[in-house]
């Protein structure tokens, strides 16, 4: 059985990182193998091909810190972490559907190796038993709050589905869909781990914050890697976004700070969808300073997420959790 953090490129980086609460990552890990097993061999070999490799368990790492900045951890913890991979290894699996993607965490998706009707059956299996798990909690707080954000999270990908092609998209509509599909989980998960450490209401409401932050900054990133990462490092399919014609922070930018021919040229390549222009499409976005503005957009909701926590009684986790809001920018994968 695994007890350590899963294999890949990402682990190195995240190792120091995820120091302080190493044994209790290990259980959340342990509880995950533990709970996805099928008597069927067909059925179990798909359900732990989702959690094989690289995920960077960033959502269980931020139940665990924000119930030891607040209080202390319990077991109630460790269930609430596994439950929050489940509910998030679900929504890639559905997404990965969406996007027709054939790479995620290094390994091929359930949908390239599978097809979509077992990658919709297996979303559906880790969210009933997501919510199952929860259910089983002693208080009806995590229902209710992992009910309602796994609604949002739903509600931003339908969302975004409705917007593919739209190449009118606005900075707010684009805000509005990456606080629903990506913050809200982040939000939930340091909702969940300062309530059920016995924080009071305006210290989860901190806490909530200081998610709902991280989150917006980490998917302006993964928007960015969309169009520059490589997949070897990202581990997962890259200029999925232009293929979908979805468009993010930095191609919104560009889209309004060229005009005229240069404007008409970006239109018809992001109308195209056509990933191998990705090489042009970086250009412009050098050219018009586009990589930096989404960059800085992203640095300021990091700023906005630490002052969340500046008046909460200094600790070691407290500390580690601003070094994740940093690292969220900073990343490569
Ligand atoms: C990917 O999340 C989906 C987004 C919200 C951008 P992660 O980048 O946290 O995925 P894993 O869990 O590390 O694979
Ligand atoms: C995040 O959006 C998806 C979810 C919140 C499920 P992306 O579509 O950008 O995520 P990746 O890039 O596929 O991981
Ligand atoms: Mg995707
Ligand atoms: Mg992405």
């Amino acid at each position: 059985m695994t007890t350590t953090l899963p294999n890949s490129t990402a682990a190195p980086a995240l190792i120091g990182l995820y120091a302080d609460i190493q044994p209790e990552l290990a259980r959340v890990e342990e509880r995950l193998q533990r709970e996805l097993r099928s008597p069927h061999p067909v059925v179990d070999e798909v359900v732990r091909h989702g959690f094989r490799l690289g995920g960077k368990r960033l959502r269980p790492a931020l139940v665990l810190l924000a119930a030891k900045a607040t209080g202390k951890l319990t077991e109630d913890h460790i269930l609430l972490a596994t439950i929050v991979e489940m509910i998030h290894t679900a929504t890639l699996v559905h997404d990965d559907v969406l996007d027709e993607a054939d790479l995620r965490r290094h390994e091929q998706t359930v949908n390239a190796r599978w097809g979509n009707e077992r990658s919709v059956l297996l979303g559906d299996f880790l969210f009933s038993h997501a919510f199952y798990l929860a259910s089983t909690l002693p208080t009806t707080a995590a229902c209710q709050v992992i009910g309602r954000s796994t609604n949002r999270v739903c509600d931003g990908e339908l969302r975004q589905t409705l917007y593919g092609g739209n190449l009118k998209l606005t900075e707010q509509e684009y805000y509005e869909i990456i606080d629903a599909k990506t913050a809200e989980l982040c939000a939930c998960c340091c909702d969940l781990g300062s309530r059920y450490a016995g924080a009071d209401k305006a210290t989860v409401l901190r806490f909530e914050n200081f998610g709902r932050h991280l989150g917006v900054a980490f998917q302006i990133i993964d928007d960015l890697l969309d169009l520059l990462g490589e997949e070897q490092e990202t581990g997962k399919s890259v200029g999925a976004d232009l293929a979908k014609r979805k468009l993010t922070l930095p191609l919104i930018h560009c889209r309004d700070s060229l005009v005229n021919g240069p404007k008409l040229v970006l239109l018809d390549m992001l109308a195209n969808g056509d990933r191998a222009q990705r090489g042009e499409i970086r250009r412009h976005l050098e050219a018009t300073g586009s990589i930096a503005f989404a960059r800085r957009a992203a640095e300021a909701r990091v700023e906005s997420a630490c002052a969340e926590l500046a008046p909460l009684p200094e600790s070691a986790a407290k500390e580690t959790l601003i070094t994740m809001a940093k690292f969220c920018v900073a990343r490569t994968f």
